[in-house]
């Protein structure tokens, strides 16, 4: 039988547009995630996701090198608003700032991050946006897709959670492999979020493990 679980605490980080966060709030209204959004972290007060936030009357707080110069003065506002907000998993969604050491270390195994391609493969530094793509195509492969990992103190490096495939055709540009890939992250990061959710999650090394829905103990 499947145990009923408090929702699971989660802080969004996001730079950007904020489709992914979206998503992930559609998938909490409708049922389908057993999570509560406590809030969104940005550094950036024009993001599309901030926005949304307000929208939404999601609590928010801008951290950013313009506010807190100093990297560790920094790091700890973002690991005292985590605290008060009781966050137990942190999701990152377009969130264009490397995570501070504290950080990972303060949450371990417990951030999350969608990379828009099959790692670890056009990862790494510089891979983000439309350059993962634009490498993709440029490289032939027939086959891209995403990946959820964790987050460890390499960009892009952590434990696989989940991967998905997309093909990439003939006539793809990089912006339409983009936005197909998209739309399947809308799909994929709440469910991994879930296996996070429902406790079906663990990690060892570099590899993570995912009991089946519904599985007995
Ligand atoms: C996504 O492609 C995600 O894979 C990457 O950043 C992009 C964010 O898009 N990490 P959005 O802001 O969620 O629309």
């Amino acid at each position: 039988m499947k145990k009923v679980t408090d929702p699971i605490k989660i802080t969004v980080f996001a730079s950007g547009t904020g489709s992914n966060f979206r998503a992930i709030v559609q998938s909490i209204e409708s049922g389908k995630l057993n999570a509560k959004l406590v809030g969104l972290i940005s550094n950036n007060p024009g993001a599309g996701a901030v926005e949304f936030a307000q929208i939404k009357g999601i609590p928010y707080q801008i951290i950013n090198q313009h506010r807190y110069p100093d990297d560790n003065v920094r790091d700890n506002r973002i690991i005292e608003v985590l605290k008060e907000w009781f966050t137990e998993l942190i999701v990152l969604a377009g969130y264009m700032k490397k995570i501070g050491l504290k950080i990972i270390t303060a949450y371990p195994n417990r951030i999350v991050n969608i990379h828009p391609a099959l790692l670890p493969s056009f990862g790494g530094k510089g891979m983000y946006g439309i350059h993962v793509h634009e490498a993709v195509i440029h490289s032939g492969v027939k086959y891209s897709g995403l990946t959820v990992h964790i987050v460890n103190n390499e960009y892009d490096a952590g434990p696989i959670v989940l991967q998905r495939i997309v093909s990439v055709y003939d006539d793809d540009t990089p912006e339409t492999l983009q936005q197909r890939i998209l739309v399947e992250e809308h799909k994929a990061y709440s469910e991994a979020i879930s296996y996070f959710a429902d406790d079906r999650i663990t990690v060892a090394g570099q590899r993570t493990f995912i009991k089946r829905e519904n599985a007995e103990d």
